[in-house]
């Protein structure tokens, strides 16, 4: 069992945002399994993204990885929040719900973080229930370069964030953040966040309560005949690309030592800080966990929780019965 704050992850296992925790049946599947602490919604926005056959998926021949091109969910917030609604009312279980969000400006995201707070404080037993994750990078928005990768632009969602918390410290915020590959990315961001801790009654606070690391590393090209075929009679060889634009955002196996680094290298900068509501951050580890020694090597590196979604789109809900090493 974690305690991220006020939200009980246990076990210490979950979906990250993806595809594969985007409608009605994915949620409800990943919310009973007996191996998912917390269950994660996919991207949501204020009104839903437009989606079509260009945003898709593929999954490597050669390594149990993927590139998909996908954007957000095609699905509003208040779609996700009616779900969440009945999930959270059914009396079967006590499991969170992460919700996963980004929008276009400071402004919007503002509209839907009062939203969500309207929501959580309908109910006080859902105030513990209920996390928000902002996703600052996903690679595949065209025109859109994720904040992430430059904090002035992230700057202004963070300010929104840092409000919403400020407003109602109930509320757990954790942020999703990309690959980073060069140690200055990692002090950037760690003394961007940390310049957010304030003091109230004596006490060192920080709004963000965790990071998940990581996203998928963007601008990678797969060709078709590196990918599996979508079924057993189908021939992928034909097509140049895996998936329709060319380039998308990698995952699974191909991007776990990458994803490993970043875990160790925050766990580390947070651990070694002067700031103590910095040392309170929790890291939830994504990236290629496809197998009970990945889940380890998370851990190792310093992950408190550890996430999927490439395996979550292989096997299923399984995938967390693997992970757990109780699968036949
Ligand atoms: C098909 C697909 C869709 C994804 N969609 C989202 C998303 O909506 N929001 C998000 O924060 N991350 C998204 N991700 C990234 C995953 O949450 C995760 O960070 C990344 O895939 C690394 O984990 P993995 O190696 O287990 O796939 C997506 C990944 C995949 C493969």
């Amino acid at each position: 069992m974690v305690l991220i704050r006020s939200i009980d992850v246990s076990p210490s296992m979950v979906n990250c945002s993806c595809a594969w925790a985007s409608d009605y049946q994915q949620l409800n599947d990943l919310y009973q399994s007996p191996y998912t602490g917390a269950v994660t919604t996919r991207t949501a926005t204020l009104d839903g993204f437009k989606e079509d056959e260009t945003h898709t998926v593929a999954f490597m021949k050669d390594s149990l990885s993927s590139l998909n091109s996908y954007g957000y969910s095609p699905l509003p917030l208040h779609q996700y929040l009616e779900w969440i609604r009945e999930f959270l009312g059914d009396g079967r279980s006590v499991k969170p719900f992460i919700i996963s969000i980004t929008e276009s400006s400071a402004e919007k995201l503002s509209e839907m973080l009062v939203t969500i707070q309207q929501f959580r404080t309908s109910n006080s037993a859902w105030r513990s229930r209920i996390a928000v994750e902002f996703n600052s990078s996903c690679p595949n928005i065209k025109g859109h370069s994720p904040p992430s990768y430059h904090l002035p632009f992230l700057k202004p969602f963070l300010d929104v964030l840092a409000k919403a918390f400020h407003d109602d410290s109930t509320l757990t915020i954790g942020l999703k953040l990309p690959p980073y590959i060069i140690a200055t990315q990692f002090r950037d961001v760690i003394e961007c966040i940390s310049s957010y801790t304030h003091t109230n009654s004596g006490i060192r606070t920080n709004p963000f309560a965790y990071f998940t690391c990581t996203n998928t590393l963007g601008n990678s090209l797969v060709f078709g005949d590196q990918a599996r075929a979508p079924d057993a009679n189908a021939d992928m060889s034909e097509s140049d690309f895996a998936v329709p634009p060319g380039l998308g955002g990698l995952a699974g196996e191909a991007i776990h030592a990458l994803s490993l680094g970043n875990v160790y290298t925050f766990s580390r900068l947070l651990a070694e800080s002067d700031d103590p509501a910095m040392r309170e951050i929790v890291i939830i580890g994504a990236g290629g966990v496809t197998s009970p020694e990945a889940v380890e090597r998370m851990n190792r590196a310093g992950a408190k929780i550890v996430g999927c979604a490439t395996l979550l789109g292989r096997e299923g809900v399984k995938a967390f019965e693997i992970l757990s090493g109780n699968a036949q």
